[in-house]
């Protein structure tokens, strides 16, 4: 069914690039230019986006085994994700319940118990409270009522979704909106991690807005990879996700296969974004990868960073091919820190000083539209409405 879509997606590409036409939306579309650094707009964004709703926050081939775990800062909230003996993965608070303790430092390792460094209580990877340091000294507590505090997560297509705020009952499924069964296409559950790298820019969505956009490949990106793409993108959307493909009459090749013919290299090309702040870049070939790009807001409106997930299909085995794949993490931290982030972070400091009222998108830049229009959906609703806004997709 979804590589049908997929198909189906290809198929389209194919034929505006044969007539020579693109998606476009109806109107040019402003964007109120103090969307992107007012400050309580910004906080806002935080509280209501980032803090509400699921954020793919890992790739299985992080924690692939009984044991593994990672752990990390989102948006402010210090998370532990683990895959307990039974295999299902689960994700935390990463707070001591003793007096707030950071349970577990940042980064992916293996424990079969986690021991707070303040005081040495310990917690199963299901998040028990299992051992008190001291017990008897200590006095009774229901050790049950103390365990970690768990957040809502979702395995699924080999990625995890972890939902920041723990009383959320917002259906992960449904925010997904189907895509899920689309990226499942890459068959990522049974990839490898292979490196990570952050690169810091400008505000998220000054940032965001450049992973939904062709229009700027062949002029900003023309000394690396810019002129080989084209300026144009076609935008299908499942919910608030988007995926970029793009007009090309080069597909004619595959034009007479059946949907089992049509290459997967083929099909998952180009980029998939996975709201609010999720951008997967595919790279063919004969070693299959992705880079999963990862923003969150800094510590200011003016202010993200990134965090670059690069995972193979395959562990690069020789020493050519670690090298090859180096090349290419380099290589993207370039492109994305010195084109697109330095032109981020110049055009931020334009936005403040009265100039202008408002940025536009245009026709073409119908996936950018579509993410402002999202962003402002989801500030406006309540709690109590989310799951409706994922109902009608
Ligand atoms: S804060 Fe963790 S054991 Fe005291
Ligand atoms: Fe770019």
């Amino acid at each position: 069914m979804s590589r049908a879509q997929l198909v189906e997606m290809a198929r389209k590409d194919l034929e505006h690039g044969r007539n020579g036409t693109l998606d476009q939306v109806d109107d040019v579309y402003q964007v109120p230019i103090e969307y992107y650094y007012d400050a309580e707009r910004w906080e806002a964004e935080k509280a209501k986006i980032f803090r509400r709703m699921p954020l793919m926050l890992a790739a299985t081939a992080e924690l692939p085994e009984a044991g593994d775990y990672k752990a990390m800062e989102a948006a402010g909230v210090q998370v532990l994700i683990t895959r307990t003996r039974s295999g299902e993965v689960k994700a935390f608070v990463n707070m001591c319940s003793h007096r707030g303790a950071r349970l577990v430092d940042n980064g992916c390792g293996t424990a079969h118990k986690f021991t707070c460094p303040y005081h040495a209580w310990t917690y199963s990877p299901d998040g028990d409270l299992v051992a008190i340091y001291s017990e008897d000294d200590f006095g009774e507590i229901e050790k049950r009522a103390y365990g970690l505090t768990e957040l809502p997560s979702l395995e699924k297509s080999g990625l995890i979704w972890v939902t920041l705020d723990p009383k959320s009952d917002l259906d992960i499924s449904r925010f997904l909106s189907g895509y899920d069964e689309l990226l499942d296409q890459f068959g990522f559950k049974d990839w490898h991690f292979q490196h990570m790298q952050r690169v810091e820019g400008p505000n998220w969505k000054v940032a965001y807005d450049g992973y939904l956009d062709y229009y700027h490949l062949p002029i900003l990106h023309r000394n690396s990879f810019g002129t080989e793409i084209g300026n144009q993108a076609n935008y299908y959307s499942w919910g608030p996700h988007t995926h970029l493909g793009r007009p090309d009459a080069g597909l004619e090749e595959f034009e007479g296969k059946t949907d089992e013919e049509w290459p997967i290299t083929t099909l998952v090309a180009g980029v998939w974004t996975i709201f609010p702040h999720i951008s997967i870049a595919s790279f063919g070939g004969g070693g299959r990868s992705v880079m999963i790009s990862q923003l969150f807001p800094g510590d200011t409106p003016e202010t993200s960073y990134t965090n670059q997930i690069f995972l193979m299909e395959k562990v690069p085995d020789t020493d050519e091919l670690k090298q090859e794949a180096q090349q290419q993490f380099d290589f993207l931290k370039f492109v994305v820190q010195e084109e697109d982030y330095a032109t981020g972070i110049a055009l931020q400091k334009n936005l403040d000083v009265g100039a202008r009222n408002h940025v536009l998108f245009g026709r073409n830049e119908g996936g950018g539209q579509r993410f402002h229009k999202w962003v402002d959906a989801i500030l406006e609703t309540p709690d109590e409405d989310l799951n409706k806004l994922f109902q009608t997709g």
